[in-house]
């Protein structure tokens, strides 16, 4: 039996790095959704169309092909992104463009035809609760903005960005403020989501804690 698992929370709360070796270890196939918001807005930022034009956000939607790969890859219009797709820019310009309520229906959509065969961990903003509201298991990861701010100051070190700490806090602080104060699918932790704040602990303790809950899950049937 395979599961499907829901994993939401703010930014720079680990979400991705858990998710992926939490697929790793089930081996379930790891959806990033915020990869593809960050696609679009990529490619907005680069043809030029306005981050507040709904409308033509969304034909730009309709024209975009976006591959996630069960390696983690990700192929806009065929093209692997890399770290394209992770600079601070194009961060707040994804923040931006999610807010807009074609650009997330034309998008949960698609989210939710490749979560069909089940045995999936997606991690976004919306899985619990929109996406995916029948996810047998539904985290919410939470950090404090600090250890978050502190965690993509040493991600930036690694790949050789220069980053300032109080701007990354600053950043992190107007991106929970742009995702939890929208109209359309504010991050909000589902009602039966388990809340786990990170902060103080490791990715392994973190990996286990949801294990074990997949376990129990399934004992359940
Ligand atoms: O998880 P991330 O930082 O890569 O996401 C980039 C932006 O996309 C984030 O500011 C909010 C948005 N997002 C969303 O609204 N819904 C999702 N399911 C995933 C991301």
């Amino acid at each position: 039996m395979k599961l499907n698992i829901a994993i939401d929370g703010p930014s720079a709360a680990g979400k991705s790095t858990i998710a992926r070796r939490l697929a790793r270890e089930c081996d379930y196939i790891h959806l990033d959704t915020g990869a593809m918001y960050r696609c679009i807005a990529y490619k907005a930022l680069n043809q030029g169309v306005a981050l507040d034009d709904e409308a033509a956000l969304g034909s730009l939607i309709d024209q975009t092909e976006i591959r996630l790969t069960p390696q983690g890859q990700v192929f806009l219009d065929g093209e692997e992104m890399k770290d394209k797709i992770r600079s601070d820019a194009v961060s707040m310009a994804a923040s931006q463009v999610s807010s807009w309520k074609i650009v997330r229906q034309k998008l949960v959509e698609r989210q939710q035809k490749m979560a069909r065969d089940k045995g999936v961990v997606m991690d976004g903003r919306d899985i619990g609760t929109v996406v995916l509201p029948d996810a047998e298991i539904k985290i919410f990861l939470t950090a404090s903005p600090q250890a978050r701010a502190q965690r993509r100051f040493l991600e930036n070190q690694q790949k050789g960005i220069s980053s300032d700490y109080q701007q990354l806090v600053a950043e992190i602080a107007q991106r929970d403020k742009q995702d939890t104060e929208r109209v359309n699918s504010p991050l909000r932790q589902a009602e039966d989501a388990v809340g786990i704040d990170t902060s103080e602990m490791t990715i392994d303790e973190v990996v286990a804690a949801i294990q074990r809950l997949v376990e129990e899950k399934m004992k359940e049937g």
